[in-house]
C-alpha cells in the first residue's frame, strides 16, 4: 500500500477505498465518475455516491512484513515505463532496500541495461512456473541489492499462461518475503505479461508522457483497468513534463481526467533519464535527482532521501 491520502467513497452508504474501486462497484469509468462526484453529482446509476473522508495510509506500512509489487504500465510503448523503473530500483537500492525487478518485456530493455540478456534463469521460465533464482545486478554501501529476473526474447511465445501466475509464482518461490520491493516491467501492450504485472502489484503506476497521444492511450487504459475491477491501488503520473514544451496544456489535461488518481508531480523531462537507460553507472545530478524524488517517494513507502 503506499503511504500517504486515500480518497474514500461512499456507494449506497458502503465506503470504498478509493474512487477507483467506487468506479469499479458501480460499473462506471473512472474518469467519468470522478468528474461527476468533483460537479457535485451524486447518483449515478440509481446509486447514491458521495465523497467521504480520506485516509492515511502510513499506519499499513508499520504493520506490512512482505515486498511491495510495483507496476508501471500503459497499452502503449515508449512512455517512460523502463526508465523510470531503472530510477526507482537504483534510488531504492542506495536507500539499502532489497530491490528484485522482473523484466517481463519481450524485447528484454530492463535486461539489456544491465547486461543480463540471453540468461537461463529468466521470466519466460517463472511465467512457466518453473523455479528460477534471480541475479543480483547490484549492491550498495547501504546494504541493499538489486536482483534480476530477466527477460527472454521468446517471451511472448507462451502460450495458456493464466494471468495470476506472476503472483503466484512471486509467492510460492518466496521472493515477496525475501524482497523489500518488487518492481514489475511489462510490455506495452495488454497481453499476458501486461496482465500478469498488473494482477501481481500492490500498486499500478500509469505512466504516460505529456503529449497528446500517450494522454489519450492513459485514459483508455485507466477505462479498460477500471473494467477489470483489479485489486491494486492505481496512479496516474505524467511524465517527460517540459513548462516550456506543453503548448497544448496536456498536464492540465491530466489533472483534469484524472484528479486525486494522479500523483502531484509531473515527472520533468530530462535528458539524463535518456542516459540512465543504458549506463545505470551514470550519476544524475543532484538538482535533477531531487526532482524525482517526489515520484520515489510517492510510488513507494519511502520518506527518507537516498544520497
Ligand atoms: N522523463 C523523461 N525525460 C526524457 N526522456 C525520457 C523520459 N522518460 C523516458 N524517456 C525516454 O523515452 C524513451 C522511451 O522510454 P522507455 O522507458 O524505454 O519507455 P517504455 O518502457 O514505456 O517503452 C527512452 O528514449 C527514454 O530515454
Ligand atoms: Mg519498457
Amino acid at each position: 500500500m503506499r503511504e500517504g491520502n486515500r480518497t474514500l467513497v461512499n456507494v449506497d452508504g458502503k465506503t470504498y477505498p478509493s474512487i477507483f474501486k467506487a468506479a469499479v462497484e458501480i460499473g462506471c469509468n473512472y474518469s467519468w465518475l470522478w468528474c461527476r462526484l468533483r460537479a457535485g453529482q451524486a447518483t449515478i446509476k440509481g446509486r447514491r455516491v458521495t465523497l467521504a473522508r480520506t485516509e492515511n495510509t502510513q499506519t499499513r506500512r508499520n504493520t506490512m512484513k512482505k515486498a511491495m509489487t510495483i507496476t508501471l504500465t500503459n497499452c502503449k510503448g515508449g512512455t517512460g515505463k523502463t526508465s523510470l523503473s531503472t530510477f526507482l530500483a537504483e534510488q531504492l537500492l542506495a536507500l539499502g532496500k532489497k530491490v528484485l525487478v522482473v523484466d517481463l518485456d519481450p524485447n528484454c530493455s530492463f535486461s539489456e541495461i544491465y547486461g543480463y540478456v540471453l540468461k537461463d534463469s529468466n521470466s519466460k521460465a517463472l511465467m512457466s512456473g518453473l523455479k528460477t533464482e534471480p541475479y543480483t545486478v547490484k549492491t550498495s554501501a547501504a546494504g541493499g541489492a538489486l536482483d534480476l529476473i530477466p527477460s527472454d526474447l521468446n517471451l511472448g511465445q507462451l502460450a495458456n499462461i493464466i494471468d495470476t501466475q506472476i503472483k503466484i509464482q512471486l509467492k510460492k518461490q518466496g521472493f515477496v518475503e525475501r524482497y523489500d520491493y518488487i518492481i514489475l516491467d511489462p510490455p506495452g501492450t495488454w497481453n499476458s505479461q501486461t496482465r500478469n504485472a498488473v494482477f501481481a502489484a500492490d500498486s499500478v503506476i500509469v505512466v504516460g508522457k505529456c503529449s497528446p497521444l500517450d494522454f489519450e492511450a492513459t485514459r483508455n487504459y485507466i477505462a479498460m483497468l477500471s473494467e477489470c475491477g483489479i485489486e491494486a491501488d492505481t496512479t496516474v503520473v505524467c511524465n517527460a513534463y517540459s513548462a516550456q514544451r506543453d503548448p497544448d496544456k496536456i498536464l492540465d489535461k491530466y489533472r483534469e481526467a484524472f484528479g486525486g488518481l494522479l500523483l502531484p508531480a509531473p515527472v520533468p523531462e530530462m535528458t539524463s533519464l535518456k542516459r540512465l537507460a543504458y549506463d545505470p553507472e551514470y550519476r544524475i545530478r543532484a538538482d535533477i535527482a531531487e526532482k524525482l524524488r517526489a515520484f520515489v517517494r510517492a510510488a513507494t513507502l519511502e520518506t527518507e532521501d537516498a544520497e
